[in-house]
């Protein structure tokens, strides 16, 4: 499969396991189990493709409201997912990283991230991060609170506060912003993911429910990322000139 321009940064939002679940009368946790396998499966096909960053909402920060079983299953994965992944990880050498509220997971998952990151901390291929308890608005007020409170302590004068200041405060602070951002599962909105970093990517939306998101769905999200022309505010000619 030939495709000239891959995302340097990719992020996806893994949606449509519930509904996948539901119309095969299965309970919603087995459309998260099969999620899990796609997402390893898509997890190596970028790491072999060459993405260098790929981030995946694995967890939002309003999906602590959902019914108790869920959430308890959805970490049960997890730390299963950590605990027989992280080797494979180091294999291939994909670094993982985790962006969210932390502190409030339950502290075995905690400490099987933190056991994760620090077996792959020497990994320099593919850098893979999850996003868990994460949401883009919480993640905003607390640097801006961070912010605030620096300039209280006079570390921090308000007309130095520019773009790269702030993202120096976000828990993306080493990771450029995404290139490419895939929704699946055909609802097209942004879920309070990526709301700062998201400004300049390109999103594709595709109708696929996650759990038979194949290397397929993959590809045709990249050929038409290759067709896109970014242009960052500017013209096409100028685009063009840069490039010529
Ligand atoms: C959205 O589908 C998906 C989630 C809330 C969880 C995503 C989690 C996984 C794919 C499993 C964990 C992944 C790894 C890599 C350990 P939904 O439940 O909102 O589906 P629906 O919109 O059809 O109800």
């Amino acid at each position: 499969m030939q495709i000239q321009s891959i995302p340097h940064h990719l992020a996806i939002i893994m949606d449509g396991n519930g509904r996948w679940a539901h119309q095969r009368g299965q309970p919603r946790t087995i459309g998260h189990v099969k999620g899990t396998r796609v997402a390893k499966e898509i997890i190596r096909e970028c790491s072999r493709l060459g993405v260098k960053y790929l981030t995946l909402y694995a967890f939002s920060s309003e999906n602590w409201h959902r019914p108790q079983m869920e959430v308890s299953l959805l970490m049960k994965i997890l730390r299963r997912y950590l605990k027989r992944e992280t080797e494979n990880l180091v294999k291939e050498n994909i670094r993982f990283s985790v962006i969210g509220d932390f502190f409030r997971l339950p502290e075995d998952v905690m400490e099987s991230i933190v056991a994760a990151q620090n077996a792959t901390a020497h990994c320099d291929g593919l850098q893979l991060i999850f996003a868990l308890s994460y949401g883009s608005r919480a993640e905003i007020l607390s640097a801006v609170k961070t912010i605030a409170q620096e300039i209280v302590e006079n570390k921090l004068r308000p007309e130095d506060i520019d773009e790269a200041t702030f993202k120096e405060h976000l828990f993306t602070k080493f990771t450029p912003d995404p290139d490419l951002i895939i929704r699946t599962s055909g609802e097209c909105r942004i879920s309070n993911f990526l709301l700062w970093q998201m400004a300049y990517s390109e999103l594709y939306f595709s109708p696929v429910l996650w759990p038979d998101f194949k290397k397929a769905d993959l590809y045709a999200a990249f050929r038409d990322y290759e067709k896109r022309q970014r242009r960052f505010g500017r013209t096409s000619v100028q685009i063009e000139n840069l490039f010529n």
